[in-house]
C-alpha cells in the first residue's frame, strides 16, 4: 500500500520504517522535506520523502503523527486529496497544552478521532497508536508472546478491516473497540494509554 506519513517525527518515523519492512511503501511529509534524507536512506529503497500536499495526494493511506493543535488547518487544506481514504490519526488532546481545541472535542463529545472525523467528514478516520509510546513501538514491534496492543476506532468497516492490517504489519495486536466515539475510551489520560499493555491486557481493561 501507498502509507503518506504527514508528521515524520517520533512515531511517524517509528512507524514509516515499520511499514516499509512489511513491504509497504511509504512517503514522509515535512514542511522541509529536504531534512528527511537521512530517514529516507534508513527506511530503504522504496521510501520518499514530499510536501505535506504531495504526500497526501499521492498516498492510499495517510498516518497522522502532529501534534493536535496542528490538526484544524491541516484537515482545512488537506479535505480534498484526502476524500475517500482511510485516515490513521494518533494525535494526542492534552489538556494543558492544546488550550481550546480541548473544549471544542469535549463540546462534540466523540473523542478526539470523533472530531478529527467531523474535520474530514469525506474521508474514513480512524483512531490509532495514539496510546503507544514511539520507544515501546519500536522495541516492541513482532515481539514473541502477546504483543503490545492498539485500540482502534472508526466507523467505516473497510476501512477499519485496512487499519486492523496495518496494526499487524507493524507488529502489534490491534484491539477493534467500535466505532469513532469509542475513540474517547482510549484518548490522552484514559486506563489504556500510555500503559504499554498487550493485547489481552487492553480487551480486559475495556471490557471488550
Ligand atoms: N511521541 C510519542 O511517543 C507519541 C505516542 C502516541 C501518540 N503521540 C501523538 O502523536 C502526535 C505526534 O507526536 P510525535 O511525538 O511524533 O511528534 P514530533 O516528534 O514532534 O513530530 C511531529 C511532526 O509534526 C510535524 N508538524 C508539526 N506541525 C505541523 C504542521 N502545522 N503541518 C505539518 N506538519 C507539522 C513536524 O514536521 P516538520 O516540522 O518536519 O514539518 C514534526 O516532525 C502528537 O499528537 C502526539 O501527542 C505521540
Amino acid at each position: 500500500m501507498r502509507i503518506g506519513i504527514i508528521g515524520s517525527g517520533m512515531m511517524g518515523s517509528t512507524l514509516g520504517v515499520l511499514w516499509a519492512k512489511a513491504g509497504h511503501e511509504v512517503r514522509y511529509a515535512s514542511r522541509h522535506p529536504e531534512t528527511l534524507t537521512e530517514l529516507v536512506a534508513k527506511t530503504g529503497a522504496t521510501a520518499t520523502a514530499g510536501t505535506v500536499e504531495d504526500t497526501a495526494s499521492w498516498a492510499e493511506v495517510v498516518f497522522f503523527g502532529v501534534p493536535f493543535s496542528a490538526m484544524p488547518e491541516l484537515a482545512k487544506n488537506l479535505m480534498g486529496p484526502l476524500a475517500g481514504k482511510l485516515i490513521l490519526d494518533a494525535g494526542n488532546l492534552i489538556p494543558n497544552r492544546d488550550g481550546a481545541l480541548v473544549d471544542a472535542v469535549k463540546k462534540l463529545g466523540n473523542g478526539s478521532g470523533g472530531w478529527v472525523q467531523a474535520q474530514l467528514p469525506t474521508s474514513s478516520v480512524v483512531k490509532a497508536f495514539n496510546t503507544v509510546h514511539f520507544k515501546n513501538l519500536a522495541e516492541g514491534a513482532h515481539r514473541e508472546g502477546d504483543r503490545i496492543g492498539v485500540p482502534l476506532a472508526g466507523n467505516d468497516g473497510r476501512a477499519m478491516k485496512k487499519a486492523e492490517g496495518l496494526v499487524l504489519d507493524a507488529g502489534f495486536d490491534p484491539v477493534l473497540t467500535g466505532d469513532i466515539a469509542a475513540s474517547a475510551r482510549f484518548d490522552f489520560g484514559t486506563k489504556v494509554w500510555n500503559t504499554n499493555m498487550t493485547g489481552p491486557q487492553v480487551r480486559e481493561a475495556l471490557g471488550l
